[in-house]
Parts: structure tokens; sequence; C-alpha cells
């Protein structure tokens, strides 16, 4: 075999991937990249799958769930892979009732409105996801040295459709119990925050190279809310996973303004949307935490010579950051053209790639 150099082992496999090492602050051969919502309607391959298979249905069938993950990854090279699931999985588990209506999003049959309702939240364990377990099993053994990342719904973005009982704009009856039944909602999202703790704890066991935690509506909040009645809550899960090994993502939509609290909540690697240039994202976050994102992915319907201006600005101003993962600044849009994506990961390689080893 070949010496070690400055007798530091070769490591390889997943958790030695450009992926993995920019989440650590670590040094990358390029930067690394994939896209929120990679698996999905952008993909024909995807729709064909799911012609007659309903959206819990094929989260809750190991070989789909491995083959719908692995779609996005042989057809982009993207740099991870992200376990096909969705953030109400675990909650279907714990035994509320609900489904994914197509072109809505999750819709829950008798919103949570009693500290009865907070109760009928079971705890989970590994037997309740099963299919879950075994998912990332069969995915960690196919995909070699791309890394798999797991992921959860926290607990203000998951009580937000428990509460309103399906997708919201303003968030007004979640509001409403927040300000006005405080120990409710306090007693709501300490139950959400351990069924999403075990969830995630599944996930790791079996095996995925990271976890990453959607807080997808909390940028709703002011920052004052968002310490007061989600960060406890947020940390619990994270922090609940500080032993796992796995660097934590903890992501958001329209958080300019919780940034820096997010990063508090226990992650190593904070998501960021368009809305805020990464260099002031890592102002905001400061030096012990790496940012993922952040391409509107809207631009993706732009010409070719626009996406290829805003990809190396994003490049450029996520050497600001300590480690930086590439990313849209929220998940692919039905609509959008997969060889457009495919251009952008060859395009964040190229760019971003190192010539001082060579
Ligand atoms: O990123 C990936 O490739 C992994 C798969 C994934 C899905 N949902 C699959 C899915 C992930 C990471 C999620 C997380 C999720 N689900 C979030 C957080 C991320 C975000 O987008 O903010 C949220 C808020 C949900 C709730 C949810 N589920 C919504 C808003 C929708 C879209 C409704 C629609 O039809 O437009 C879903 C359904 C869903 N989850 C789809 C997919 C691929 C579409 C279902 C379909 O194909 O018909």
């Amino acid at each position: 075999g070949t010496a070690a150099r400055d007798g530091e082992s070769r490591r390889s496999g997943p958790a030695d991937s450009p992926f993995v090492r920019a989440c650590r602050r670590e040094s990358v051969p390029h930067t690394p990249v994939w896209f929120m919502r990679q698996a999905g309607r952008s993909l024909p391959e995807y729709r064909e799958i799911r012609a007659n298979v309903g959206m819990l249905d094929s989260c809750r069938r190991p070989d789909l769930v491995a083959e719908i993950t692995l779609q996005p990854v042989r057809r982009h090279g993207v740099d991870a892979a992200i376990l096909f699931s969705d953030i109400v999985v675990p909650v279907a588990a714990a035994g509320v009732d609900l489904d994914i209506v197509a072109g809505t999003g999750p819709v829950v049959a008798e919103p949570v409105r009693t500290v009865a309702d907070v109760e009928r939240v079971r705890r989970i364990d590994r037997a309740d996801v099963s299919y879950v377990d075994e998912a990332v099993r069969l995915l960690v053994a196919e995909l070699g040295d791309t890394p798999l990342i797991g992921f959860a719904g926290a607990p203000f973005t998951l009580a937000s459709y428990l509460v309103e009982g399906g997708p919201s704009r303003t968030h007004a009856r979640t509001k409403a119990m927040m300000y006005g039944q405080p120990d409710l909602w306090h007693a709501l999202c300490a139950r959400l925050a351990e069924v999403t703790l075990a969830f995630l704890r599944v996930q790791v066991d079996a095996g995925v190279s990271a976890v990453q935690l959607f807080d997808s509506w909390a940028g709703a909040l002011s920052e004052a809310d968002y310490r007061r009645f989600v960060l406890p809550h947020s940390t619990a899960v994270l922090s609940g996973l500080a032993d796992a090994g796995v660097p934590r993502i903890h992501f958001g939509v329209g958080t300019a303004e919780l940034l820096g609290a997010m990063g508090e909540a226990g992650a190593d690697v904070v998501g960021v949307d368009w809305r805020t240039p990464l260099d002031v994202a890592t102002r905001r976050i400061g030096p012990d935490r790496a940012v993922q994102g952040n391409l509107d992915p809207t631009v993706l319907f732009a010409p070719w010579p626009v996406i290829e201006a805003e990809v190396r600005r994003i490049v450029e101003q996520g050497r600001a950051a300590p480690g930086h993962v590439f990313n849209l600044g929220h998940g692919v849009l039905p609509e959008t053209d997969p060889e457009v994506l495919t251009r952008v990961v060859a395009l964040v390689h190229e760019v971003s790639a190192r010539r001082d080893e060579q």
C-alpha cells in the first residue's frame, strides 16, 4: 500500500467525502453540491415510478425509497443523496391521521386543539418506522462513497401542519396557540421534538452520514418569538444528536434574522435561503459553523448565462464561510429542467476546484 503522508492514514468512504468534510469545515477538493428536493417531480423517472403509488405509500416501501433516492445521484452526479421521505412520515407513524395531497401538501384530518390531542401523538421507536431503517441500510450499501443525508421536520414546522390542519400562509392558528395557550404549545412541541429525535436516531443508527432538520416555516417568526417558543425544542433535537458523530444541518426559509439563533440550536451547518448573501450570513452565524445554499430555485428558469453568473457569485461568497455546501435556497420546483440541474453540478465543481495540489 501507499505510505500515509504526515503520519495521517488515508481515509475514504462517505465520512471523508467532500460533502461531509465541508460540513466539518475541513479542506475540500471542490465545493460539494446537492439540491433540496432533488428527488421528485422534476425527474421523469420519478413521475413514472410514482404514477400508481401514493406519496405516503411510496415512503413506506424500502425498494421504492431506495430507487427514488438514487435517481438524482445517477443523473446529476451530486455529492450527496437525501433519503426520499417526507417530514410528516414520523407524525403519521405516531398515529396522526394525515395524508399528503398532490399539489397541496400535508393535510391533517383532526387538527390539534387540546391537551388530549397532543397526547394522541404517540412516541415512536424503530419498529414504527422499520421501513425507514431498512431503506437507509439498502441505500448505504448501494451508495459506496456517496454520503446519504437523513432528515426530519423541526417541531415548529410540524406543529404548524398539525395545528392548521394543512399548509398555511399566515400560520395564524399556530401563532394563536403559541401566544394564547403557551403551555399547550410547549407540550405539543416537546412531544414533536421527541418524535423527531427518535426518527433521526433510527436513520443515524442505520448509517446516514449527516442529518438535516427542516424548519421551513420558522421565518414566519420574529427572533424574540423564535427564541422563546421554538429554539428550546429545536435545540432538544439537535443537541440530542450531539453524540451521533454526524454533521447536523439546520435549514429554514426567510430566516435572515434567525440565522444566529438557528446556529445556536446545535447545528454544524446552517442553511441559508437566497435572500441573504453567504458572506453576510457567515457574519451572522459566526466562524464555528458552515453554511449551505443558496441559489434561488427560480433562477434555474433563467437563460444559462444568468445561471452561470449566479453560481459563480455564490461559490465566491461561500469562500467567506468556514465551510460551504452548495444548494438551492429552497427545494427544486417541479417544472425545473433536470438538464439544467446537471449543468449546475458540473459548473460548481469546475469553478470551485482546487488547483494548488496538482
Ligand atoms: O429533498 C428530497 O429530495 C427528499 C424528499 C423530501 C420530500 N419532502 C419529498 C416530497 C423532503 C426533504 C421533504 C421535506 C418536506 N416536506 C418539507 C421541508 C422542505 C421544504 O420543502 O420546505 C416540507 C415543508 C414538506 C411538506 C410537504 N410535502 C410539501 C409542502 C409537499 C409538496 C406538496 C406539492 O405537491 O407540491 C409535500 C409532498 C412531497 N414531499 C413531494 C415530494 C417529492 C411531492 C409529492 C408528489 O410527488 O406528488
